[in-house]
């Protein structure tokens, strides 16, 4: 069944739109007002994608101004003569079209890959292992302090680029390879740059609590004194970023230490997110719905009372399976478990140089889909919607409804089943960020 037309009431001063996309066989716009005036999608809410065939799409400044079938679309809109010259028309020609991805989880500021630490896991050592040796996520401080804002940010730009080739158009980057005041404002500074250079929507997120650095190996208490005295109050001073995250896990930081850098960032206004349960049940989980956070992630260890906590709560469930995938477990999260319950659940890359170098949307699903049993659907409302729920920009990102900023993707097939179907496919034709077409680049993808 087609869903209705949707205007946004600024239509009605008649002005053209900027942009119109017509002949589209599928349009995905995941935009249910009953459904969304709430909250995030839980249970069989995760399925509807609303669906329009035969439909169109219009754009005004930079914003959704119609979506439905096209002959209504039009009608709509200009009566029933073409659209003028102040239109632009792209045709779909046949093909599917869905709001772009939003990945609510990634460490994209980085300087070199860790593929010999690949190579060491493949023959048999553990993450963690490795990591106690000296590499893991202080390898990447280690290599990151040595670099300047210039080269992290035109690494990082690279790297955004290849995101929005594969149809990402939010993104959220973490800070973490820095853990000193000044590495760390470097970090952010670099992210901030780096998306504006690419030309995609990011959201930064202050990660100093990734790890504690080798300085103060033996003086975990003071570290935490630094971030919570030092670097989070400059980094709500300065704007460098607008979330704070903390790796909870007993290793690391645990639930006292994760529990001070948190409510200390939501005194500084900062809005909260946790690495929560990955490789023990810790109750990071459950201490990210107490708290108010707006997401809690990666979960691969979760148990009862942690599902139950977020099934309560607004705090989103991030799942990462493609770090499952990549460091060759077995155990992913419970996803299934976790819908079926009422936990709302969204996908993310959480692209890094250790334990995910993955950041193809279309891939994580992919990877949801047969191994934590999402259906299409589901696995498409967890990277567009409700990844938008978690880094609170529901208000303009997720779906293609009238009002938000019109972040979409034309595929190169007649249906989004193709996306995880077709695994390691690009499925990508064509990317808008707020109606402007991103240029793919010449020659790899074909252009519409
Ligand atoms: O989310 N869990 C901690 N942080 C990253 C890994 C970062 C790294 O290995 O460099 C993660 O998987
Ligand atoms: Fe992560």
């Amino acid at each position: 069944m087609n869903t209705p037309l949707r205007l946004d009431p600024a239509a009605a001063d008649g002005r053209a739109p900027d942009l119109l996309v017509t002949d589209i066989a599928q349009l995905v716009t995941v935009h249910d007002p009953d459904l969304d005036a709430h909250g995030p999608r839980r249970r069989a809410a995760m399925s509807e994608l609303g669906l329009v065939a035969g439909a169109a799409l219009a754009v005004r400044d930079g914003r959704v101004l119609a979506t439905g079938a096209e002959d209504e679309v039009r009608q709509a809109l200009c009566g029933h003569a073409p659209p003028g010259p102040a239109t632009r028309v792209v045709s779909a020609r046949g093909r599917a079209v869905i709001p772009g991805f939003v990945d609510p989880h990634t460490h994209a500021v980085f300087g070199r890959w860790r593929q010999d630490e690949y190579e060491r896991r493949v023959r048999g050592e553990t993450y963690q292992e490795i990591a106690a040796a000296g590499g893991g996520i202080n390898a990447s401080v280690r290599d990151l302090r040595s670099r300047d804002e210039d080269e992290l940010c035109a690494l990082a730009t690279a790297r955004l680029r290849e995101m929005m080739a594969w149809g990402t158009t939010t993104v959220e980057i973490k800070s973490g390879y820095g853990l000193s005041s000044d590495d760390e404002a470097k970090m952010l500074r670099a992210a901030r740059r780096a998306a504006n250079e690419a030309g995609l929507d990011a959201v930064l997120t202050c990660l100093a609590a990734h790890e504690v650095p080798p300085e103060y190996r033996e003086r975990r208490a003071q570290y935490v004194k630094l971030v919570v005295d030092e670097i989070l109050p400059r980094v709500a001073r300065e704007g460098l970023a607008e979330r704070c995250d903390v790796f909870c896990e007993p290793s690391v930081f645990d639930l006292a230490d994760s529990e001070t850098i948190l409510r200390r960032a939501a005194e500084l206004g900062l809005q909260l997110t946790v690495h929560a349960d990955e490789l023990e049940p810790f109750g990071g989980a459950a201490l990210a719905a107490k708290l108010g956070a707006a997401s809690a992630d990666h979960l691969i260890r979760i148990d009862e009372t942690g599902r139950a906590a977020l099934a309560a709560a607004d705090t989103v469930a991030v799942l990462l399976p493609g770090t499952v995938f990549t460091l060759g477990l077995r155990h992913y999260a419970p996803a299934r478990a976790m819908i079926d319950e009422g936990c709302a659940v969204a996908l993310a890359s959480d692209f890094n140089p250790g334990s995910c170098p993955i950041l193809a949307m279309p891939l994580i699903q992919a990877i949801a889909c047969t191994q934590m049993r999402l259906t299409p659907a589901e696995a498409l409302v967890a990277c567009t919607l409700n990844a938008a729920w978690a880094l609170g920009r529901q208000a303009v990102a997720g779906s293609l409804a009238p009002g938000k900023r019109a972040d979409f993707v034309i595929l190169d097939g007649d249906d989004y089943r193709l996306i995880p179907y077709r695994a390691a496919h690009n499925p990508v034709a064509g990317v808008f960020v707020g109606g402007q077409e991103f240029m793919l680049n010449p020659g790899a993808r074909p252009s519409i």
